[in-house]
This record gives structure tokens, sequence and C-alpha cells, in this order.
């Protein structure tokens, strides 16, 4: 029986292993992370990441050939694969702060294999790491070997949270990466098998380690800009009455680009993008490519502009001051199906919002009080590492409630701020919604999820991002 080990039981340690041994029950796959608290989330009903689709097939093998352990060393010693899915966070100080990618956990997790390892193995990178990090692994690995021989492979993970279980199932891609020896080509051939279990061979791609490697960050990049080119343009078509639906529709519509990924919103978040951009970035300009550098930093500097942009014309829109207003927030995740809240884009809003003196009352079906004044208290990029190792009792705001219901978060608000689109959001009634809050009763939609010609009909102001203003709007003065 072969014997698959995961180091990291996170967001994609634990889907996609899950998905591995629903779909080769003949592997024995073992998931381990340093994190005890984790790990008896996953062996118990109540899994520690919502993901639709998730809790049947944990359900389904787990104890059968799916195990959770935090007995790291003893597993990473029996596996014949072993993948590394451990977070690798934006550097928060020293050389590459705020841009480089924190390879402290990868290092730390083969050094760790390199010390209990006691027959040959084959090393997947699976977490997004720097092109060329296999080359710092392999030394790792190699310099005290015991002639045990590494295979290092790059298998980047391109699932989505909120559809992880679909994508896994049926991914538009396997990648999967290695050196042109042999050795390499035997080890790749045989992660290619694992896959092939459920994976159509026409869409498992070979390619040599580095371009796996810069694959993932360069696909990153290249999503994190479509939002940031549409939403640019829905700057554009407030400015000029064009409706960005329509525009994205139309433009969507050539074949060439494509309908997907074209949504205008409040900005993209996420553990992903910006991270990867900026180590994308940071790897440009180590390699004296600055003009490179430039061009994918300002996907960023828009996505922030997005950001900044809606506080302002939520501020403008109510005479130029939210303070000690009541404005309720309806949706705190990065985006619905997911109760991740990296870099939502809420973070910002709400602390725009803070800094004008707002009173802020929040509602997510799937994101808990403590996450929020967690997210709320933290600085940038602090984020990114373990949920499990940072403070647990950060300084609340005493701005800040967070309600279980919408209609709770609403009630006696002068302003209502949609920044996540769960599909509940779109069937709320927004008749009751009205009658409780402050007149003039404000809604600002960043993620187009109401439309704004019933809500009016009902009497609220309504800002849809890149859709045509409101006269009230219009007359409230120049958002920059
Ligand atoms: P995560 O933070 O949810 O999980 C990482 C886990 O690794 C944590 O539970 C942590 O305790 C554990 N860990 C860290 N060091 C360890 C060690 N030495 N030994 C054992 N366990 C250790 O992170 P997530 O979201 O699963 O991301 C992992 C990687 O996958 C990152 O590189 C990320 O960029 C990449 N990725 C993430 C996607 C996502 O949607 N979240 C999608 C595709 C790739």
């Amino acid at each position: 029986m072969v014997k698959i080990c995961c180091i990291g039981a996170g967001y994609v340690g634990g889907p996609t292993m899950a998905v591995i041994a629903l779909k080769c029950p003949a592997i024995e796959v073992v998931v381990v992370d340093i994190s005890k608290p984790r790990v008896d989330a996953w062996n118990s009903d109540q899994l520690p990441i919502y993901e639709p689709g998730l809790d049947e097939v944990v359900k389904e093998c787990r104890g059968r050939n799916l195990f959770f352990s935090t007995d790291v060393e003893k597993h990473v010693a029996e596996a014949d694969i072993i993948f590394v899915s451990v977070n690798t966070p934006t550097k928060t100080r020293g050389l590459g702060a705020g841009k480089a990618a924190d390879l402290t956990y990868w290092e730390s997790a083969a050094r760790m294999i390199a010390d209990v390892s006691k027959s040959d193995k084959i090393v997947v990178e699976k977490s997004t790491v720097p092109v060329k990090t296999a080359e710092a692994i392999e030394k790792i690995l190699t310099h005290n070997s015991k002639g045990i021989n590494y295979q290092i492979l790059s298998n980047p993970e391109f699932l989505a949270e909120g559809t992880a279980i679909e994508d896994l199932f049926k991914p538009d891609r396997v990648l999967i990466g290695g050196r042109e020896t042999p050795e390499g080509k035997k080890a790749v051939q045989a992660l290619k098998e694992v896959y092939a279990h459920w994976v159509p061979e026409d869409r498992i791609i070979t390619t040599n380690l580095w371009s796996a490697e810069l694959s993932k960050l360069a696909a990153n990049a290249f999503l994190a800009q479509r939002i940031s080119s549409v939403n640019a343009i829905s700057a554009l078509c407030e400015a000029t009455g064009a409706n960005v639906s329509e525009v994205a529709y139309a433009v969507g519509k050539d074949t060439r680009i494509g309908p997907k990924f074209l949504n205008a919103s409040v900005g993209f978040g996420g553990s992903c993008f910006q991270k990867d951009i900026l180590n994308l970035v940071y790897i440009c300009e180590c390699n004296g490519l600055p003009e490179v550098a430039n061009y994918w930093k300002q996907v960023i500097k828009i996505n922030d502009y997005q950001k900044s942009r809606f506080v302002n014309r939520v501020v403008a829109s109510m005479f130029n001051t939210v303070s000690g207003k009541k404005i309720a927030v309806l949706g705190f995740a990065f985006k619905k199906d997911t109760g991740d809240t990296r870099e939502t884009p809420a973070i910002d809003v709400c602390h725009g919002l803070l800094g004008d003196k707002a009173q802020i009352s929040i509602y997510d079906p799937q994101v808990t009080e403590d996450q929020i004044q967690r997210d709320l208290s933290m600085a940038k990029f602090d984020w990114d590492h373990p949920r499990h190792l940072q403070p647990t009792s950060p300084t609340a705001f005493k701005q800040v409630s967070v309600v279980w219901d919408a209609y709770e978060a609403t009630k006696g608000a002068h302003g209502l701020c949609i920044l996540t689109e769960w599909d509940e959001f779109k069937t709320l009634d927004y008749q009751r919604i009205f009658d409780n809050m402050q007149k003039p009763a404000f809604v600002f939609d960043g993620r187009n999820v109401v439309d704004p010609e019933k809500l009016r009909e009902i009497g609220f102001i309504v800002y849809s991002i890149g859709k045509p203003l409101d006269a009230w709007l219009k007359d409230m003065p120049a958002v920059a």
C-alpha cells in the first residue's frame, strides 16, 4: 500500500487529501499538523473549515484510509510520498519584508523530513512557493541525507475556497513539475498515477520544476489582474453612466477574453492573490526586472484603490460623515461559501468606517465574533500566519458589534454595506429592513448582489459598484 503523508491540515491540505483518500481507497493518507486544536477539529464532527461537500467526503474516508494526526514525525517517516502544504505567508520583517514569501514553515518541515526519514521519499511542494524553492529544499534534504534519495516535485494547488471539493473532483488541470532525470521522471509518474485515479490523463500536465512553481504564481496574478481590470473600469462606469455589468458581459463575449471572473466588486481578498503577487513582484525585482515588477504591483494598487473608493463613497453619500452612525455590514468572509477572512476587503472597509468613527454592526453566516475582532485588531500581513498561533484575546473594538442575523444588524442603521456575496443576501426582506432603518436609508452594494431598481422602489438610496448613480449620489462631493 502506498502511504501518503501531508504536512499541514489547512484549507489546502485537508480537502486535497480527503479527496485523494476518497478516490484512491488503496492509498493510506495521513494529514499531520503541529496544531492540536486543528487536528482535533478534523477528527470531530465540527471540521475546522467550512467548505461545501467537505463533510461528506471526510465522513466517508476518515478512519478508513484517511487519518488526521499530530504525530508528525512518525507519519513522515513511514510515508512514500510527502505533500508539504504549510502556509507560506508574506514576510513581515527583515529582507524582503512586505513582499517576499516567508519560508520559515517550509524550511522547518523540510528539516524535519531530513531528520526523521529512513527510506527514499518523494517530497511534493503543495504550498505556493517562490520559483526555485525546490532547489533550496533539495539542499536541505540532501545535505544530511544518510544515503536517502529524495525527489522534489512541484504540484501547486489550484482549488478555490468555496468550491474546493468541486474543483478537486474536476480540476481544469493538475500540474506536476519534476527534475528531468530518470529518477525525477519516475517520481512524476508515481504522482501522476495517484491523480489518474480520477483525473483524465489529458488534464495532468507535466513540466520542469521551475515552470510548475512559476505557473501557480502566474495563474494567481492573471486571475487577480482580471478583477482589478474590471474594477478599474467600474470606476469609469460610475463617472460616465455606463453599467459595468453590461460592459463586462459585452467584453466577456469575446472568446479570447471569456466571461468568467469579470465581476466588479469592492475588491479581491483571500489568502493567496495579494501574497502571491507581492511574491512575484519581489522575484521580478530580485531578477532585475523592475518594469515587470511595477506592472504586477499595479494590480494590488487598483485593489486597494477600489476598497478606499468604496469607503469614500459611503462617507461622502452620508453627508460626509458617518461619525456615531450605525452602519450594518453584511458579509465579512472574503467570498461566499467560506468562513475564511484572510485579507477580506471587509477588514479595510471596516477600518475606513471606524476611522470616521462609525458604529458597525456585522453579520456573516460563517464568521465568529472572535474572528472578526481578531481580524480588525491585527497588523497587516499577520493574518497570514497560522490562526492558532495568533493572540486569542485581542483588544476588542467597542464600536463593532457582531450579530447573528441580517435584520438585527440593520435595525436602526443609517446605511448598510454588502461586502460578501452570500446567496441569502439576495432574498432578504428589504422592505422590512428599510422600515427598521433610519431615513434616508442607504444601501452600498459592494458585490452587486441586489437589484438596485427594486431597492430604489422601496425607498433606499442605492450605490452598486460600477452602476449608474442615483441622483442623490451624483449631487454629493466627488469621490476620489
Ligand atoms: P493554512 O494556514 O490553512 O494551513 C497551513 C497549516 O500548516 C496550518 O494548520 C499550520 O499549523 C500547518 N503547519 C505550519 N508549519 C507546520 C509544520 N512545520 N509541521 C506541521 N504543520 C505545519 O494554509 P492554506 O490556506 O492551507 O495554504 C497552504 C498553502 O497552499 C499556502 O502556500 C497557500 O498559498 C497555498 N494555497 C492556498 C489556497 C487556498 O485557497 N487557501 C489555494 C491554493 C494554494
